[in-house]
């Protein structure tokens, strides 16, 4: 009996001695506002309840943000800035809480919220897309490099023909204004590129996209998109891939991708094709070279993608492969090889293309411009289709691959 008796009593002093009395009662915090401080970017800011009583407990706010998802934080302090798209509006609401007690006791929810952005139904840009590009930079004096922006939209289904389109962007505090657009077939702005941005080319913060637009028979509705840069950063090939034959040893070399971005930074896969339609190897590397051992003599080509690591970057996006090279002798037709010289590298680029059937359409971007008369070529590619047999499946897509494809984005009039 005495020792229950004394558990409880330990138990209610332990109670009392870690300071959160039970008779607090928590008031809602005031003067909660939500101010747009940049594009696509709001400041938060509240007041503690002048007639909170403290009694030496420590209060924390609780923040919920509604993107319309609830994006949930426990602060200190009575402000916080917060990035999303505000053209639907935006919504948040705070309460107090006790710093030291969790679960903590709560007041009760105060909320505030920005209208949407004003514009009639359906005028506002669809299908906004972004890409970014490292390129060395021009002055020795500036950056060593130069991060490029190009963005396209459509206009919306109920945008008049005269509607006008402009884009910005925000990165860090710096917001830019378009300044090269390109236009659909009624003359409205539905693409833009920055040939240098102020995105840090090893950045980790949101890029940040507003399209606007004018129109004097309807108001525009503006459209806010933010991107994270590793999901749009189309990172450049390696450069320079060599590849050499001494023997039945094969190695391949290259140099890291024009990027901020150093060496560590890389993962690499590297392609090697023969001649022989029964040999296709695929090998991941940090490295910048990759060496093999190849079981007869033949032609092979090869081709290297990179993308930037997770260790320096959250996981995004290969980028394209290389320009095929070729090496090695092909001994069943010798009489061939000098015929072939000059178009070794488009040769190659067939070669890789018929064996590479289920990405075919990385093909587009792997063949280099053709030289030489563009009829020849084609015949070339033919009869490697031909010679292929029994998969005919792909063969109208592989000589397509003939024909320039340009980037969809370039593909608009600047
Ligand atoms: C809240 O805002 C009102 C009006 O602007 C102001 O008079 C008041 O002092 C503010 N309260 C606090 C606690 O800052
Ligand atoms: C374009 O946007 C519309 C409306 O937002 C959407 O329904 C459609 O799927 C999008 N199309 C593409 C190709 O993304």
């Amino acid at each position: 009996m005495a020792p229950a008796l004394l558990i409880l009593l330990g138990a209610a002093a332990i109670l009392r001695a870690d300071g959160t009395p039970d008779d607090v009662s928590l008031l809602p915090p005031v003067n909660f506002t939500i101010k747009v401080t940049g594009l696509a970017q709001v400041l938060l800011s509240w007041k503690p309840n002048p007639d909170q009583e403290g009694r030496g407990v420590q209060l924390g706010y609780h923040l919920r943000v509604h993107t319309p998802q609830d994006d949930d934080f426990e602060l200190k302090y009575t402000g916080r800035r917060y990035e999303a798209a505000l053209h639907r509006g935006f919504s948040a609401s705070v309460r107090t809480i006790l710093w030291e007690r969790r679960p903590s006791p709560a007041s009760r929810w105060v909320s505030a919220e920005l209208s949407a952005l004003p514009g009639s139904p359906g005028t506002s840009a669809v299908n906004l897309t972004c890409a970014t590009n490292t390129a060395a930079g021009g002055h020795p004096d500036s950056r060593p490099y130069r991060v490029s922006l190009r963005c396209a939209w459509r206009a919306g289904e109920e945008a008049p023909a005269d509607t006008q389109y402009f884009l910005y962007y925000r990165y860090g505090s710096r917001t830019e204004a378009c300044r090269e657009y390109g236009q659909d077939a009624l003359k409205r702005n539905v693409a833009c590129w920055f040939p240098a941005t102020s995105i840090d080319g090893k950045g980790q913060d949101a890029l940040a996209v507003r399209v606007s637009g004018s129109s004097p028979r309807a108001a525009i509705r503006p459209y806010d998109r933010l991107f994270a840069l590793h999901e749009i950063d189309q990172v450049n090939p390696p450069g320079n891939v060599t590849a050499e034959m001494q023997g039945t040893r094969l190695s391949v070399r290259w140099e890291k991708p024009v990027s901020a971005f150093p060496g560590h930074c890389w993962d690499y896969e590297v392609k090697i094709y023969s001649r022989r339609r029964d040999y296709v190897q695929v090998e991941n590397t940090t490295a910048n070279k990759f060496n093999t051992t190849v079981s007869d003599t033949s032609r092979y080509c090869v081709v290297v993608r990179a993308a930037v690591s997770p260790t320096c970057r959250q996981q995004g996006l290969w980028s394209a492969w290389s320009q095929p090279v070729g090496t090695g002798q092909d001994e069943q037709k010798p009489w061939t090889e000098w015929l072939l010289i000059p178009l070794t590298a488009s040769l190659c680029a067939a070669f890789v293309c018929s064996l590479s059937r289920r990405t075919g359409h990385v093909c587009t971007k792997l063949f280099p411009p053709v030289p030489g008369p563009k009829s020849d070529i084609g015949d070339l590619v033919a009869t490697v289709n031909y010679e292929k047999g029994g998969s005919g499946e792909t063969e109208s897509e592989v000589i397509s691959y003939v024909d320039e494809e340009p980037e969809v984005l370039e593909d608009l009039v600047f």
